[in-house]
């Protein structure tokens, strides 16, 4: 009989996953910003830059199906906390079956109210904030809300990383204004993180730019 971690039951929660992305991608693409779940390319160049020997409190804005989640939560060392913050139910109550963990607290919220949550949690100074939030289809002010928080809740030596399909560096209309627009990741952050580096994950569907950001 195939266990929870058989590679069958593996298969068929991984296909979950996807539908479940896919279908949610069709109804909200805006605010779920992909079609398909972030690689293991991508998950890799995310958390590679994060010392998980050195960090106790972690931030995810953004789980969805939680491919992040569980790669945080093998990096993660027992004594930490991880907080993943997902503004979809679906997903809320997907993480809740394929990532069960004592250190993880999974919140049904909107990263803007960021700061709340994690007062109301006692969650204390936070080292690491991991953001796959589509930045690029908010509105300014709330991914400004959003970045503002994520900046305020870390240690001073905390650092934030985010990602940035290069499919969305593409111009888009800007209706009101009548011009094109392109909205540059990296230049929104440097607003907010005196240092921000920038890496290309090319063999994500799409490809994508990992900003690290040091306060
Ligand atoms: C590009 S997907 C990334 C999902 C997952 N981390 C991955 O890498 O496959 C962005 C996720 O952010 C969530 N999201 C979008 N806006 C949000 C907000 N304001 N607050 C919290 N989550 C949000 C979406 O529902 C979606 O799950």
């Amino acid at each position: 009989m195939p266990t929870s971690h058989s590679p069958r039951n593996r298969g068929t929660q991984t296909r979950l996953a996807y539908g479940l992305f896919l279908r949610e991608s069709f109804r909200k693409i805006r605010v779920t910003a992909s079609v398909l779940p972030s690689s293991r390319f991508l998950a890799t160049a995310m958390l590679d830059q994060v010392e998980f020997r050195k960090v106790r409190n972690l931030v995810e804005l953004g789980s969805g199906t939680g491919v992040i989640t569980q790669e945080i939560l093998r990096r993660m060392s027992p004594d930490s906390r991880l907080f993943a913050l997902e503004i979809n139910r679906h997903f809320v109550r997907h993480l809740g079956t394929c990532c069960p963990d004592t250190r993880l607290t999974v919140l049904h919220a909107d990263a803007s109210d960021l700061l709340n949550q994690l007062a109301a949690h006692n969650a204390g100074s936070i080292d690491v904030v991991i953001s796959s939030l589509g930045l690029t289809g908010m509105t300014p002010e709330h991914r400004a809300r959003i970045v503002r928080q994520a900046e305020a809740c870390l240690a001073p030596a905390g650092i934030m990383m985010q990602f940035q399909y290069v499919t969305s560096l593409a111009p888009v209309p800007d209706l009101p204004n009548r011009q094109l627009r392109r909205f540059q990741e990296g230049e929104f952050l440097k607003k907010y993180f005196p240092s921000v580096s920038a890496k290309p994950v090319l063999l994500n569907l799409p490809p994508a730019l990992v900003f690290t950001c040091r306060k």
